[in-house]
């Protein structure tokens, strides 16, 4: 799973390797192994990083390039004041991993981004968590699968406002694009999978194809 970490960081480098003077905002720092990735797309492109962490990270680096915010990324009003008018080219979000919280973030922050502006979504695959996957985890399955869930609601009731991709390896990683001004709001997906005529179909009549 380590193997794509790392990967997951170069898809990201290669999305935005070639964006002149990138503005970006990160969420969740941690040992800052994306920090230092953003900070050297920083370097070589002439942009500028802020992080986010409710941690205390301030040691990852020194580079005048970066500003870290001590907070949780929830604390709009605290964080509001860091940013005023600031916008944004390109946002990470991978903070606190719980689709409830990743809604609320991406809501708030997608008013703080540029048109076409890229937003990369950390961990919204559940595969290698199922029963008997390669890292079976009952709780990560869980979220994982909530939070791909509500990212397709969100997307669903956004196409003139979004792109999404999905990148499936490990623990996943979503590439938005804001394609539009505004979000709406999100909607249940409607499943008909377990519709009465369905059930019908799959276990009582079940008609074969004809040759
Ligand atoms: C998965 S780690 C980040 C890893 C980092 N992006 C990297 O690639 O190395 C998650 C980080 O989010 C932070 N975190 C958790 N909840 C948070 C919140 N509500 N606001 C800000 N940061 C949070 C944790 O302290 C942790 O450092």
């Amino acid at each position: 799973m380590k193997y794509f970490e790392q990967e997951k960081l170069e898809i990201i480098r290669s999305k935005i390797s070639d964006i002149k003077n990138p503005n970006i905002l990160e969420l969740g720092v941690q040992k800052g192994n994306s920090t230092l990735m953003f900070l050297d797309i920083c370097n070589k492109n002439d942009g500028y990083l802020t992080s986010i962490d409710i941690k205390d990270c301030s040691s990852v680096s020194k580079d005048k390039r970066w500003k870290f915010i001590f907070s949780s990324d929830d604390n709009f009003e605290y964080i509001n004041q860091h940013l005023a008018n600031k916008k944004f080219d390109i946002l990470f979000i991978d903070s606190y991993h719980e689709p409830s919280h990743v809604r609320k973030i991406f809501y708030h922050y997608f008013y703080y981004l540029k048109k076409n502006a890229l937003i990369f979504i950390d961990d919204v695959m559940w595969l290698p968590f199922v029963e008997n996957g390669v890292e079976d985890n009952d709780f990560i399955e869980r979220i994982n699968r909530l939070t791909f869930n509500k990212l397709l609601e969100i997307f669903n009731n956004n196409v003139e406002n979004l792109t999404l991709d999905i990148n499936f390896n490990g623990s996943g990683l979503a590439i938005l694009k804001k394609i539009g001004d505004k979000l709406n709001k999100e909607t249940e997906i409607k499943n008909r999978l377990f519709s009465i005529k369905n059930l019908i179909k799959k276990f009582i009549y079940s008609p074969k194809p004809k040759n």
